[in-house]
């Protein structure tokens, strides 16, 4: 079941998804969230941050699993997934930190740290609710188009969009990793929840293709189309076509 809910503005964008995971959280103080990093989640993070230290939620009995990693860059490294996340989430809220994941970019070898996130996965269970932001040419977490798609985490090398959309963040395009460690489609769809978010008119195409055009490889967020319970958080301008 798609469950489309278009907002009206950037308070409206984040309370909304802030309020699903919030909710959650409430019914299921033990939850497992699968996180994103990236622009969309930011303000979303910054509205949990709030619910959380006036009381509305608390993470102390949660866990998270993050969708991906940057391949190559020191875990403190200003731009790696684990830093954002430590700076736009973790350090303001009651999760323990042994409880938060991010694949291990920095691991000497990335295939045994796919391999290993994906162990960890299994241990985990399956995750409650994960949250998603959308790339421009489709992607999900790093699952870039392709041909075939992959289903466990594994390595993969970056579009060079998926790199220019991303170089705003570095100093220059060169710093930007070329790989990546990402969770695989399989490990995406076996979410119980998902919750995919986009804004701004730039994703406005994209998300009108994913979510009604040919469930295909070459566009991996279609294959969001296959599961039985995706909540998809919009505002005007991405939701456009929808
Ligand atoms: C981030 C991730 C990516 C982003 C996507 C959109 O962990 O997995 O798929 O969600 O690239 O990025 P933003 O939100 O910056 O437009």
């Amino acid at each position: 079941m798609l469950n489309i809910i278009k907002t009206n503005s950037e308070q409206q964008f984040n309370e909304t998804g802030a309020g699903i995971i919030a909710s959650l959280l409430q019914s299921n103080p033990r939850a497992i969230l699968g996180l994103a990093t990236g622009s969309t989640p930011v303000g979303v993070y910054e509205k949990l941050i709030e619910l959380y230290k006036e009381g509305s939620v608390s993470f102390k009995q949660a866990s998270s699993y993050n969708l991906d990693e940057y391949i190559g860059l020191p875990v403190d490294h200003p731009e790696s997934y684990r830093r954002f996340m430590d700076e736009k989430l973790f350090n303001h809220i009651d999760i323990l930190s042994e409880n938060t994941h991010v694949p291990s970019g920095a691991a000497a070898n990335p295939e045994q740290a796919a391999k290993d996130y994906a162990n960890l996965l299994d241990e985990a269970g399956q995750i409650d609710l994960q949250l998603l932001g959308l790339g421009h040419n489709g992607h999900i977490g790093f699952n870039e188009p392709a041909e075939e798609l992959t289903g466990p985490p594994h390595v993969v090398k970056l579009e060079e969009r998926t790199r220019l959309a991303n170089a705003r963040f570095f100093p220059s395009i060169d710093e930007v990793p070329t790989h990546a460690l990402t969770m695989g489609i399989g490990s995406i769809l076996q979410a119980k929840q998902i919750l995919l978010m986009a804004k701004g008119e730039d994703k406005a195409k994209v998300i009108a293709k994913a979510l009604k055009g040919p469930i295909t490889t070459k566009c991996p967020a279609s294959l969001l189309q296959t599961h039985s319970n995706v909540v998809v958080v919009v505002d005007q301008a991405a939701g456009r076509y929808l």
